[in-house]
């Protein structure tokens, strides 16, 4: 057996730690080289090679599409420079007069970046509750011809079902594109393709890569048609991601599913000591991933000074744990009006719980409500 057909049939998790691994034809350098080449030689002007210009393609960049195509099991990925560079390539398969249906709640500068779309006349958009038991029947009725979809959502954690709005949004309407925003569980805990969704998109900058130190994005597809007009669009707009930041998000998507379980363990345990907790006035955590958040009886302020491990700052998804407070932070671009429609409450307060020892993390929160 050689080694490509060992990697095809060997499970998702083994293929994500051997993606790109040993293919240096070169070298054969076990980790696969970083290409910042911006331009590639042609031996003449007959030659067409593969790559040719980094806006275009780029073998770095290609070796992480592939390993997020292969783990959210869709035809093919485009990397970008961030989470907002890739739904703004998404958005592009929008125009004019189409309607865009988004959860009323989703992370709020996407929130804000549709709605500033809308307004100039790009497409048209409704903000709907995509998380109650009529929601796909609702959604379906307006066949709309894109649904964006957020679960969990950022950051009150309600959970829509992909599968039931998929199912029925399609039944009705099979030309609508349902995309989701998989940022908060990452293809480890879910994977929108296999729901019935036509698109998956991250903000790479969380789980996927994992530590904190690169700002990224990805839109995987289900279909080679939305690939090609998405790859179409990203080299149009320039809308991709550095060779650096690719090889780093490969560097650190190799660890995620040991990263996910852990953390994942303790949040669970977090959620435990959480719910025994008389200054927690209502918990929110959708069962499944390591983000959580908590409403505080009790000043927000004092609160947040008084941790010591848990660093007070906007992101999530990494290696170290982070707390936030959306109304003030993540959220602020909503608006006070949308704010409050999604439950964004002024004492929220979101963790992203890292794989510290959960002791720890206990303690450092046991601390700051004493
Ligand atoms: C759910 C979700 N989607 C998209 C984004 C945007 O990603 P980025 O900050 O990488 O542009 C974020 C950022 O926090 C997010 O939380």
């Amino acid at each position: 057996m050689n080694q490509d057909m060992k990697k095809e049939t060997s499970a998702p998790a083994t293929r994500l730690v051997q993606a790109a691994i040993g293919d240096d034809a070169a070298h054969k350098a076990v980790i696969p080289p970083l290409y910042l080449s911006s331009t590639y030689k042609m031996e003449s002007l007959e030659d067409h090679p593969h790559y040719s210009y980094s806006r275009v393609r780029n073998p770095t960049r290609d070796h992480l599409c592939d390993a997020l195509a292969d783990l959210e099991e869709g035809y093919g990925a485009a990397v970008t420079s961030s989470g907002m560079a890739a739904l703004a390539l998404v958005l592009q398969l929008l125009k004019p007069g189409d309607l865009l249906i988004a959860p009323y709640d989703c992370y709020g500068r996407a929130y804000r970046l549709m709605a500033a779309l809308a307004e100039k006349g790009h497409f048209k958009l409704e903000f709907m509750d995509q998380y109650a038991s009529d929601s796909a029947q609702m959604i379906a009725a307006k066949k709309s011809r894109m649904v964006l979809i957020e679960s969990p959502s950022n950051p009150v954690m309600r959970l829509a079902d992909i599968e039931s709005i998929t199912r029925t949004v399609k039944t009705q309407n099979p030309e609508c594109i349902v995309v989701c925003d998989n940022t908060f569980l990452s293809p480890a805990l879910q994977k929108p393709l296999t729901l019935g969704a036509d698109i998956a998109f991250h903000s790479t900058t969380k789980f996927l890569n994992g530590h904190s130190d690169v700002v990224g994005g990805a839109v995987i597809t289900k279909t080679k048609e939305l690939w090609d007009e998405l790859d179409f669009w990203a080299n149009s707009f320039g809308l991709i991601g550095a060779p650096f930041d690719s090889y780093m998000t490969l560097r650190g998507l190799r660890t995620l599913n040991i990263r996910i379980n852990k953390a994942q363990d303790n949040a669970r345990a977090i959620v435990e000591f959480l719910r025994g907790q008389d200054h927690v006035e209502a918990l929110y955590y959708p069962g499944i991933g390591a983000m959580l958040s908590f409403e505080l009886k009790g000043d927000v302020k004092a609160f947040t000074d008084r941790l010591e491990i848990f660093a007070l700052a906007q992101s999530l998804g990494g290696t170290e744990s982070l707390i936030c407070h959306p109304a003030s932070m993540t959220h602020v671009a909503m608006g006070a009006e949308a704010r409050e429609k999604a439950g964004v409450k002024e004492n929220l307060l979101r963790l992203s719980v890292g794989i510290e020892e959960a002791e720890d993390l206990i303690a450092d929160l046991s601390t700051a409500f004493s």
